[in-house]
Formats: structure tokens, C-alpha cells, sequence
């Protein structure tokens, strides 16, 4: 079982939206048994809320239909995943600020896709719908590769 915590700021955007297009990509591909799949917060204001609209539509737009509500990240989790990307260089300072913190599960999305033309993930929050479009793309090509390392 591999475990995968994706995190972001407000885990109602970028992680939320990772988190459901790699368990899309590993339940088409007839992996659920083999990974435990979550997303997570920094920032704790949107802590059992639904993602953000803009995420939804265009997660629906692209047929992924599942996805979590926030929480915020806490100090089990770095017992628990296996594997805890950022999306984001201020996401990885915070989360090896973190109170037993292990910088060594800790990588940045971006670092999974050979093919990644920008270092981190943009926040979409104070962007419109194209925004959260171009986060799609990005997460979507991140995650197919991240999944094609991870199931061998
Ligand atoms: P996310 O975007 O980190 O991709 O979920 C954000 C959502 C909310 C806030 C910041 C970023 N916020 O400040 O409420």
C-alpha cells in the first residue's frame, strides 16, 4: 500500500483537485487496493468544506466526480504518508516547519513530471476559471507520471 498526502494552502483548490484526478487515474486503472489517497491544508480556514466551485467544475467538466472535503495537515500525517507533495515552495517551507516533520517524504509536485515547464503550481484562489483550467492541465500530466513511477 503506498500512501499520498497531496497538500496545498487552503486544500480547497490545487490539493483537492491532485487528490482526485490521481485517485481518478488509479481507480481507471484498477489500483484502489494498492494506494491510500488524501489532500490537506497549511492554512486550517476551510476545514470541512467542500473545494472551492471552480474546482469542482472543471473536475466535473473533465467526468472526475470524486472528491474530499478539507482538513488541515497535522503531525501523524507524517507517520502515515508515504509521500507528501507541495504544491508550492511556501507549502514546503511551512510543512518542514511542522512540528515532527520528516523533509524527507516532502517533494514539490512539479519535481514527479520530467516534463513540467514551471517549478510549482500556481495558487488559482484570486485567479478566474482559465486559472484553475491551467491548474488541471498540470496536475493532471504531474500525476500520470507520479502514478506510472509509483505502480511499479
Ligand atoms: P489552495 O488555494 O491552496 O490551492 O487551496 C487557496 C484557497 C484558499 C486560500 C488560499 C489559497 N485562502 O486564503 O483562503
Amino acid at each position: 500500500m503506498t500512501k499520498v498526502l497531496f497538500v496545498c494552502l487552503g486544500n480547497i483548490c490545487r490539493s483537492p483537485m491532485a487528490e482526485a484526478i490521481f485517485r481518478h487515474k488509479v481507480m481507471s486503472s484498477d489500483l484502489d487496493q494498492d494506494f491510500h489517497i488524501e489532500s490537506a491544508g497549511t492554512g486550517d480556514w476551510h476545514v470541512g468544506e467542500n473545494p472551492d466551485p471552480r474546482t469542482i467544475k472543471v473536475l466535473y467538466a473533465n467526468r472526475v466526480m470524486k472528491f474530499s472535503r478539507a482538513q488541515q495537515l497535522k503531525s501523524s500525517d507524517f507517520d502515515t504518508f508515504d509521500y507528501i507533495v507541495a504544491m508550492d515552495v511556501a507549502n514546503i517551507r511551512d510543512i518542514n516547519g511542522w512540528e515532527r516533520a520528516q523533509p524527507n517524504k516532502v517533494s514539490l509536485m512539479s519535481s514527479w513530471n520530467p516534463k513540467a515547464t514551471k517549478i510549482e503550481v500556481p495558487d488559482p484562489y484570486y485567479g478566474d476559471q482559465s486559472d484553475f483550467e491551467d491548474v488541471f492541465k498540470m496536475l493532471d500530466e504531474a500525476t500520470e507520471e507520479m502514478l506510472t513511477k509509483l505502480k511499479n
